[in-house]
This record gives structure tokens, C-alpha cells and sequence, in this order.
């Protein structure tokens, strides 16, 4: 999702906390000619609060998170899920292929 956001032009960063992905992302990039970009890291230590759209794509979704992004991001910011809802907040539109979408 980072790097089709990155295709029509939109900044963005995704955050991988395992380092062979993460590294498979930059390679990723350089064959593309991607302007997408990635951090090694664990996204729970960052401020998401720059972003007006989060991607997100875990095998959990929990209350937590749901606590970290609503105390974080802008009012109007979209929050989208892979396959995964979370588990108190109402999705906007669900896709046929399981793109959960939240409106903060
Ligand atoms: C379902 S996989 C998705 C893999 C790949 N990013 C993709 O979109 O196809 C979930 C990924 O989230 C990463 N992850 C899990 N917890 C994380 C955290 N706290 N910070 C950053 N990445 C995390 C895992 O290492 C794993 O690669």
C-alpha cells in the first residue's frame, strides 16, 4: 500500500520493525524507482500525528492501538486496515477484499 500510495504522488513512509523486510522494502524501492520511504523501526515508540492516512496491516488490531491513533492523529484522518478491523471502532466501508476504512 506505501509504495501504490507513493505511485500517485502521495509522501509516504511505511514502518517495519523486521530488519530482512525492511531491507527487502529498500530493495523494493530501488527496483521500482519508488519515491516511497522506509523506516526500521517499532511504530508504537513514533508520533503518527503527521499522517492523514494510516495503512495498516497486522494480524492484531486492539484497543490500544485504536487508543494510540485516536489520541494521535487529526480529526478527518483515514485510518485503513487489511483484513483486520478493530475491534470497538464502526468501519466506514469494508471492500470486498477486506480494506477496513475508519474516519477519525
Ligand atoms: C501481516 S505482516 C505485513 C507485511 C508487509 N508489511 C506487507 O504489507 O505485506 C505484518 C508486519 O508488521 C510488522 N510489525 C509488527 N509489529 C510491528 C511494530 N510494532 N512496528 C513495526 N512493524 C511491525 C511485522 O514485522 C510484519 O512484517
Amino acid at each position: 500500500m506505501v509504495m501504490e500510495a507513493a505511485k500517485l504522488g502521495i509522501p509516504s513512509l511505511g514502518i517495519e520493525i523486521n530488519p530482512f523486510l525492511y531491507l527487502l522494502s529498500l530493495l523494493k524501492v530501488k527496483f521500482c524507482s519508488s519515491k516511497a520511504k522506509f523506516e526500521w523501526g517499532n511504530f508504537w515508540g513514533k508520533d503518527l500525528g503527521q499522517a492523514d492516512i494510516i495503512t495498516i496491516y497486522l494480524p492484531i488490531t486492539s484497543k490500544r492501538l485504536e487508543t494510540k491513533l485516536k489520541k494521535e492523529l487529526k480529526r478527518g484522518s483515514l485510518v485503513l486496515t487489511y483484513q483486520t478491523g478493530f475491534p470497538n471502532w464502526k468501519p466506514t466501508n469494508i471492500t470486498k477484499s477486506s480494506i477496513f476504512t475508519y474516519q477519525l
